[in-house]
């Protein structure tokens, strides 16, 4: 089958509206999507992949499901399976998203593994935003890194923002936003760490080269067996990705966090998650922030 076949105007794929996921379909898309990502789809969810795959169906002329699946198949390099899952999930994000967090960040985490770096002469940080979508949650981070150690020289410090959805990643290392997504950062920062391209309703928010060094963006996904990272990590976000994930996949991944964390190191959780389920790997510090034991 050629896998590059355009919508075909005298034979367009029906409107959303119409399309039909079938009991087969939906269940072998699910199994899918668990399989390559982690992400357990509940059966709830068949309109939520109908709306967000509709689209993609057009584009490729297919009239229904059981064609979409045989073309999935039919795909050996997996090329389109990276343009599913990139449907699948789900990105939303902010600038500063849960806001105290950057605080706790700043005023508490940092002023204390600046002390222990000062005393043992190991100037160095390393920190991970796993599930960084496109972009924000790293950016808010390397802002808040580098309003601290503005005044304190001599500190290496770097972030590793990772994500499995290909298209947020490339946004993410573009850091280009429109107004609207950076006015969470505030006048001061913004003119700061970003440059203005363009003028009006066309304007864009690009991140500041000096900025975007600190950064180092990855294909990753979280549910790899190894986490191989070189360096132990003083802390890692990782919010609004476990909520995703049935409890075996989570306790999988937080053990594999336990992992690379250094001993004290933290770990950032989003709103609604706990890690009620490894007391023994982690303490809670405060709000969706814990501890490593
Ligand atoms: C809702 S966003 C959260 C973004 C950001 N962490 C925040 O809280 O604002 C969840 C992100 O997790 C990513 N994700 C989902 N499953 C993943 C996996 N198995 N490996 C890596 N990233 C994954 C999605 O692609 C998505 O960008």
């Amino acid at each position: 089958m050629p896998l590059d076949r355009r919508a075909r105007p005298e034979n367009p794929a029906p409107a959303t509206g119409t399309l039909v996921l079938p009991d087969r379909e939906f269940e072998i898309i699910r199994q899918m999507v668990k399989s390559q990502t982690g992400i357990s789809l509940s059966l709830h969810k068949r309109d939520l992949v109908i709306s967000r795959l509709a689209r993609r169906l057009r584009t490729l002329g297919l009239d229904s499901f059981t064609e979409y699946i045989q073309y999935l198949r039919a795909d050996s390099d997996g090329g389109e399976l990276v343009h599913m899952i990139n449907r699948i999930t789900t990105n939303k994000t902010d600038f500063f998203r849960e806001r105290h967090h950057f605080q706790l960040l700043h005023d508490k985490l940092l002023p204390a593994l600046h002390e222990a770096g000062e005393k043992s002469g190991q100037r160095v940080l390393r920190a991970w935003s796993a599930g960084c979508s496109s972009g924000e949650e790293p950016y808010s981070i390397a802002i808040t890194l580098s309003e601290f150690f503005a005044n304190r020289p001599g500190w290496d410090y770097k972030l590793l923002a990772s994500d499995l959805d290909t298209v947020m990643l490339e946004k993410a290392s573009q850091g280009e936003y429109e107004p609207a997504l950076v006015e969470p950062v505030g006048k001061a920062w913004l003119g700061k760490y970003f440059d203005r391209q363009g003028r009006g309703e066309g304007a864009l928010y690009k991140v500041k080269p000096e900025l975007r060094q600190m950064i180092t963006f990855r294909k990753f996904n979280l549910m790899h067996p190894e986490y191989p990272l070189k360096v132990p990590l003083d802390f890692v976000f990782c919010r609004n990705v476990l909520i995703y994930f049935d409890l075996e996949d989570k306790v999988s991944i937080l053990t594999k966090f336990h992992r690379v964390l250094k001993p004290g190191g933290h770990i950032f959780v989003g709103h609604s998650e706990s890690l009620m389920m490894v007391k023994d790997l982690f303490r809670f510090v405060d709000t969706t922030v814990y501890r490593k034991l």
